[in-house]
């Protein structure tokens, strides 16, 4: 069977995130296909172009494990309705220079989670349009959640409630069938 790589990139590292939490449970609900890959971002210093000439270690391990991955999947908190600046700046460092955006052509979900109503929708939108111009490939559909109750997902990533596990396998399931598509175009 066929093995597909998926950097997981998370937007909250904090002790208890309810987006930890999301992503063990796609991690879990995903399809044997896909192999997640966790990738860090928040080593990485604020991007500045003096930086340039000699890339910290950090980026560079970061730009390596992107590139090496077959997909990404973004699973982000919305931070006064845009991107949490950790999930921004690696994304800036990863434009640059533009020869070697490592966003171009890659297949990249997206989803998140807050205890709010609408779970994330602006914040998404916003890093839809950040991708748009990196001309990556991301993957159509939204997926928002709201994190209901406390325990919907524990830290292994078990989900309480029936319909929100299947919202999140099917999400895990689209990954697969584009990532396996993308690798045959
Ligand atoms: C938030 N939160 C939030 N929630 C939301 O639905 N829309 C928003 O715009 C914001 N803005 C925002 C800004 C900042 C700076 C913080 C710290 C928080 C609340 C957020 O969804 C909530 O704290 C989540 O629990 C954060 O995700 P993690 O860290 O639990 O994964």
């Amino acid at each position: 069977m066929k093995k597909y790589t998926i950097a997981m990139l998370v937007g909250s590292t904090r002790t208890g995130s309810i987006n930890q939490k999301l992503a063990r449970a796609i991690e879990a609900t995903a399809p044997d296909t896909l192999q997640f890959i966790p990738v860090t971002m928040e080593d990485m210093p604020w991007y500045n172009g003096d930086l340039e000439s000699n890339r910290p270690a950090s980026v560079n391990a970061f730009t390596d494990a992107i590139r090496k991955c077959d997909a990404v999947c973004m699973v982000t908190p919305e931070y006064n309705r845009s991107i949490p600046g950790v999930l921004k700046n690696a994304i800036d460092w990863g434009s640059k220079p533009p020869a070697q955006n490592i966003w171009k052509d890659k297949v990249i979900a997206m989803t998140g989670t807050s205890p709010g109503g609408i779970g994330t929708a602006i914040g998404q939108q916003h890093l839809r349009q950040i991708l748009a111009i990196q001309h990556a490939i991301v993957m159509p559909g939204e997926t928002y959640i709201t994190f209901k109750s406390p325990d919907m997902i524990d830290d292994a990533g078990h989900v309480s409630d029936d319909s929100v596990r299947e919202f999140i396998a099917a999400f895990g399931d689209r990954l697969a069938k584009l990532v396996a598509l993308m690798a045959t175009a």
